[in-house]
């Protein structure tokens, strides 16, 4: 059995996901806290916490002072509408348009402002990354929302933002058989992914996540992983020299991976240069997880 590595695009143009967002608190009482942590903050680092957390949609104080994040769920609690008096407090996260960065958005009922169904958003870049927005609508009595939830990536696949582009990441597997190298490309065409190299230390570590699940899954002693990388034959001739050393001295598919920055090698970027070993593999021994290394 042998394992390469490859990437599914998710989406090019990610990072337009920057959106601009603001807590927006109200009197209200929220009608359920199953979604909800009890954190040990006073009220404003609490709206802080939750502002900051991907996932988190409001915060919420309880009549003991007690503040609450509450996470993205698919049936998220209504929140009654309430008094000064009954001293309870929500705040919701929001989107706001660009045109309010540095203002308080205005109107009647905040945070659907004179009538206007305000929209947010709680999608995490964690590997099990989801896309979730909802949309809080004015009941007359308070407010409901209605949210919308999908996976980033397909099952089996872990998402990673990198600085310019979203990948879903996961190991190709091919079941007693050996591929080599070379065939790794036309198979990825085949299913319309694309090879991958590791851009981060956090890829590095899913990576070795999944290579010990299968090692576990199929009772593998070791489970190499080819990586998107082939030494240029000018390399082969001249592997020390500090070019052939970086990343320049490979040909590579995945031009998002412009370092060799995450690549810890068990000796170095040059070797097997000259035994013929001129492909990239991620190590899965049981000893060196995670490190590089050369094959045929
Ligand atoms: C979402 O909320 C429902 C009902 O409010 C609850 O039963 C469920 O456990 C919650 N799910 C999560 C993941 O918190
Ligand atoms: C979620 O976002 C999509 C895309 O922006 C939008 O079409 C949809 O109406 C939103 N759903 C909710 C419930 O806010
Ligand atoms: C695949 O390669 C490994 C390591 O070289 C070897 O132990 C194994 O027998 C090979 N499997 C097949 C099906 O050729």
């Amino acid at each position: 059995m042998s394992a390469f590595l490859f990437f599914l695009l998710t989406d090019i143009t990610s990072n337009s996901d920057a959106i601009i967002q603001k807590m927006v608190v109200v009197w209200g009482r929220t009608e359920s806290f199953s979604s909800c942590v009890a954190q040990p903050d006073t009220w404003i680092l609490c709206v802080e916490t939750c502002f900051k957390t991907e996932s988190c949609v409001m915060a919420v104080l309880d009549n003991t002072e007690t503040c609450y994040t509450c996470a993205f769920n698919e049936s998220m609690p209504n929140v009654q509408q309430t008094m000064k008096e009954d001293k309870v407090k929500v705040a919701f996260k929001v989107k706001v348009d660009e045109s309010l960065v540095d203002k308080c958005p205005a109107g009647e009922n905040p945070p659907t402002f004179d009538g206007v169904m305000a929209e947010g958003d709680a999608s995490t870049t964690t590997p099990d990354g989801k896309i979730q927005n909802y949309t809080i609508a004015y009941t007359g009595t308070g407010w409901k929302f209605l949210v919308f939830s999908m996976a980033r990536c397909l099952s089996e696949c872990f998402f990673y933002r990198r600085p310019t582009i979203d990948w879903c990441l996961t190991l190709g597997l091919t079941i007693d058989a050996n591929i080599s190298y070379s065939q790794t490309s036309p198979l990825c065409q085949k299913y319309n992914l694309e090879f991958s190299g590791v851009a981060s230390a956090d890829e590095l570590k899913g990576i070795v996540y999944q290579i010990k699940y299968y090692k576990a899954q199929e009772s593998l002693p070791s489970l190499n992983v080819f990586v998107d990388a082939q030494r240029t034959t000018e390399c082969q001739a001249t592997p020390t020299t500090e070019k052939c050393m970086s990343i320049e001295g490979f040909n590579t598919v995945d031009k998002s991976v412009q370092n060799l920055d995450g690549y810890q090698f068990m000796t170095d970027a040059s070797a097997g240069a000259t035994i013929g070993k001129q492909c990239m593999v991620m190590v899965g021994d049981g000893v060196n997880d995670g490190k590089f290394d050369f094959v045929e």
